[in-house]
Order: structure tokens, then C-alpha cells, then sequence
């Protein structure tokens, strides 16, 4: 009786509530069990539906994830899918900080290709790495941060760990400070590349932020700078960018970063680095590591996270590594040994394929003097459209808009000073997709489209409050 009227109450159901789509159907009087109901309900959402003169209890099965939410777009690659979905032909996309060719299109350095082609000629293996990763990578990339000469590698006082890209290498130190110095602060500059506090906050790490970026000169706060670096408890770990501030492409100058040093010295604060444009910044790897070699030329200890997405175009292979730079080889030996613990259950052992590139373009002499001519082309193309956008920024703004602020900025990005009513106007008349901090990638923009940018900056900035 029972199965002959739920076969007649579902044929009567919508699609959505029939027994081929995998909801039950319990009779409120007749044969209805209540066990079956009860060990139902563990895993289904229950509801009482009525159908005419019939009362039924209908059990759906729902995810046991629906308390779920959808979680918001990422606010960088998110900008990536908008540009995807626009048709206009202008459109720009200088969101995401890759580089691009003068044609706007993504670039494998030569140099890469060669040391792919060596690495196939050889028909190397896809063994595991070690926890640390390739013996060859670390080698050449502390190397290559601190000068091969340097005393802390020649006193062996570097623990270096391969890491999944700056991102990765950034994680594991954030997790060496959350297990080694609980409590302690990180405080990075305001504003700062946005997975910072992400990834900070995912290591269960307290931060808080230094002034860094002063609106009004869309320059450097220095004075604030250094008060809130004063201000921090002693002992904090100042989170600096080692050359091409993201997002505000906005260095302190030589003698602002020694008296950065001095502040910190004196509050007994650890400086860690995040150096994810060497070479890419100036065109020069010494020059991009100077910041990293001073401190380090001042006998402190201190972190380093490297990444070689930009300046070798390893984007996708996620390789960098993390460098503690320690005042002894055995307290540099214990750190290594702790790293190696903290990436085991994160993900076992780091990809091998960047890492080979890597050690095969830094440690073959003719490989590594073409990277350092293909990094100065890049560099200079940015330069070179940095350069032109000013000129036209200039030249077609009559208001007496002093614009050199985008001269002294350096690396990928241009911070334009536009805030967000400004930057959604760009994005959403001119089809120029960017952060909506006023952030624009230079590395997506080529000569031919830098008075169109300049159009779209001086209306957005003059039109729009
Ligand atoms: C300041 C900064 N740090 C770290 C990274 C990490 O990049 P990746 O994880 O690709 O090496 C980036 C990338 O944009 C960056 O701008």
C-alpha cells in the first residue's frame, strides 16, 4: 500500500524530488520507519512536504560540506578570469605581475630551453628529491643571494632549504617562527603583497603592519617606517622586501636601508626577506641583492625566501628556496634539520624539474652570463614602458600633474596613486584590468599601449573621486 502511494505521490513530484534523483520518500502514516528515518537523517536533510490531502517526510541527501561557504575570488588571479571573459580589443590585462614580450605574450627565456634540452640529452631520472631538495640547487642559490665569497658561505652559516617558490619558501619560515619563537610578531609594510597575510595568517603567525607607503608624495613614509619598526616588540621579525616592493615598486635608497638596519639592530629585531625579483629589478643580480648583503655584511641573522618565478620565468615549476642565515655552522645545521621537519608532512619533497634548470643555468658559466643578458632585456623593456608611460602621462595631461613619481619607482609594478572608484573606472571603461589598490603590472604592457594607458590613468584620475 505504502509503495503504491509513494509511487503515485512521485509521479506527481518534480524532477527534483522523484526517486530516480536519489530522494527518499517516507509515508507519514501507514508503514513509515522510524530507524530507517533516524539513520537516514545522520546523512540527509529532512522536510515535510505536503501533496494535496498527503503529508510526506522527504529525506534529501545533502553534502556533508554544505556548511561550506564559497570563499571570495582571489583579489590578484581573480583579475585574470575577468580579463579572460572580456571581447573589447583594448583590453589590457596588467593585473597578474608576469612578464610579457613586446606583443604581450608569456616568455621561456632561451636560456631555460637550453638547460632543458642539456637536462633531456642527459636523460636524467625522476627519483625523489631530499626533504632539502637538490644539493645543486642550494648550493648555487645561496650563492647567488649572498655572493659566493661571502663569509656566511664560507663559514657554512647558511641553512638553505629548496621551497615550493617564494610562496612555499615564505610558508616554511612562517612556520619555523610559529614552532621556534611562539608568540612572536611579524610586522611587514603597509600596503604589501596580499598573500603575506595569508600565508601568515595560515601558519597561525601574529602580525601587524609599518607604515610604508605615503599617499601624498605616492612615495616612501620612511619616518613612519622607522617609528613603527621602533614601536614593535623587541624581538619582532620585520618582513622587508628585498628589491622591487610589491605592490608599490618603492625602495628605500642605500642610506635608508642602512638606517633600517640600525632600527632593527638596535630593537634586537630578526629581518626576513622576501627577495622575488633579483636581477628582474635593476637588470643587475648584485645590485638586487645589495639590501640582503648589507645586513648581512653587519654580522645579524636573518631569513631570506627566494623565488625564481620572474627573473628566470619559472612560473609554474615553483622553485625557490629559504635561506637562515645564522651566527654559527652548527646552529645553521640545527635550523636546516628543523625546516627539513617542518616541509616532511607539508609535501615530503620539493619538484625536481625547476630545480635542475636552476642549478644548470647559475652553475654553467656560459648559461649563466646569457641569463644575465635575457634578465637585462626584460628589465629594460620594463624600463623602456615605464619610461613611455610617463612621457605620455606628461605630455597629455595639461593640468600640471607632476607624474614623476612613476620614474622612481622600480621593478614590474607602478603603483599610479588611483584608488579604487578610480581603478574599477579603468577597469570598467577602458577594459584595463589591475589591483584594485591602484597597482599596475608594467610587465603586461607594451609600447604600443602606453598612451591608451595614459588616457585611461587621466581620465580615471581627473573624472572620477
Ligand atoms: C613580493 C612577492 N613575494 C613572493 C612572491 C611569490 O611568488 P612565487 O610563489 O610565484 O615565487 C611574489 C609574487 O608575485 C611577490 O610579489
Amino acid at each position: 500500500m505504502a509503495s503504491t502511494m509513494i509511487a503515485l505521490a512521485s509521479a506527481s513530484l518534480p524532477a527534483s524530488l522523484s526517486l530516480r534523483n536519489n530522494c527518499k520518500l517516507k509515508m507519514k502514516r501507514g508503514s513509515f520507519d522510524h530507524n530507517a528515518l533516524l539513520k537516514e537523517k545522520r546523512n540527509s536533510f529532512i522536510k515535510t512536504k505536503s501533496f494535496g490531502r498527503l503529508t510526506m517526510v522527504v529525506a534529501v541527501n545533502v553534502s556533508r560540506f554544505e556548511g561550506i561557504t564559497m570563499a571570495p575570488p582571489d583579489p590578484i588571479l581573480g583579475v585574470s578570469e575577468a580579463f579572460k571573459a572580456d571581447t573589447n580589443e583594448m583590453k589590457l590585462n596588467l593585473g597578474v605581475g608576469a612578464y610579457r614580450t613586446e606583443e604581450l605574450q608569456p616568455y621561456v627565456l632561451n636560456v631555460v630551453k637550453k638547460a632543458e634540452n642539456l637536462m633531456l640529452e642527459r636523460g636524467e631520472n625522476k627519483e625523489y628529491l631530499p626533504i632539502e631538495g637538490l644539493a645543486a640547487f642550494n648550493i648555487v642559490t645561496a650563492e647567488l643571494l649572498f655572493g659566493a665569497a661571502n663569509s656566511v658561505i664560507q663559514q657554512q652559516r647558511v641553512a638553505t632549504v629548496q621551497g615550493l617558490s617564494g610562496t612555499g619558501s615564505l610558508r616554511l619560515a612562517a612556520a619555523l617562527i610559529e614552532r621556534y619563537f611562539p608568540g612572536a610578531k611579524v610586522i611587514m609594510s603597509s600596503p604589501t603583497w596580499g598573500n603575506h597575510k595569508n600565508i601568515l595568517n595560515d601558519a597561525g603567525v601574529p602580525w601587524s603592519e609599518y607604515r610604508y607607503y605615503d599617499p601624498k608624495t605616492v612615495g616612501l613614509d620612511f619616518d613612519g617606517m622607522i617609528s613603527d619598526i621602533k614601536a614593535a616588540p623587541e624581538g619582532s621579525f620585520v618582513l622587508l622586501h628585498g628589491c622591487a616592493h610589491n605592490p608599490t615598486g618603492i625602495d628605500p635608497t642605500p642610506e635608508q636601508w642602512e638606517k633600517i638596519a640600525d632600527v632593527i639592530q638596535e630593537k634586537n629585531h630578526i629581518p626576513f626577506f622576501d627577495v622575488a625579483y633579483q636581477g628582474f629589478a635593476s637588470g643587475s643580480l648584485d645590485a638586487d641583492a645589495s639590501s640582503v648583503r648589507s645586513f648581512v655584511a653587519r654580522g645579524m641573522e636573518l631569513l631570506v625566501a627566494q623565488s625564481y618565478s620572474k627573473n628566470l620565468g619559472l612560473y609554474a615549476e615553483r622553485i625557490g628556496a629559504i635561506n637562515v642565515v645564522c651566527s654559527s655552522a652548527d646552529a645553521a645545521e640545527r635550523v636546516k634539520s628543523q625546516l627539513k621537519r617542518l616541509a616532511r608532512p607539508m609535501y615530503s619533497n620539493p619538484p625536481i624539474h625547476g630545480a635542475r634548470i636552476v642549478a644548470n643555468v647559475v652553475g654553467n658559466p656560459a648559461l649563466f652570463s646569457e641569463w644575465k643578458a635575457e634578465m637585462e632585456l626584460m628589465a629594460g623593456r620594463i624600463k623602456n614602458v615605464r619610461q613611455k608611460l610617463y612621457d605620455s602621462l606628461s605630455a597629455k595631461d595639461k593640468s600640471g600633474k607632476d607624474w614623476s613619481f612613476i620614474l622612481k619607482q622600480i621593478g614590474m609594478f607602478s603603483f599610479t596613486g588611483l584608488n579604487k572608484a578610480q581603478s574599477d573606472n579603468m577597469t570598467n571603461k577602458w577594459h584595463v584590468y589591475m589591483t584594485k589598490d591602484g597597482r599596475v603590472s608594467l610587465a603586461g604592457l607594451s609600447s604600443a599601449k602606453c598612451e591608451y594607458l595614459a588616457d585611461a590613468i587621466i581620465d580615471s584620475y581627473h573624472n572620477v573621486s
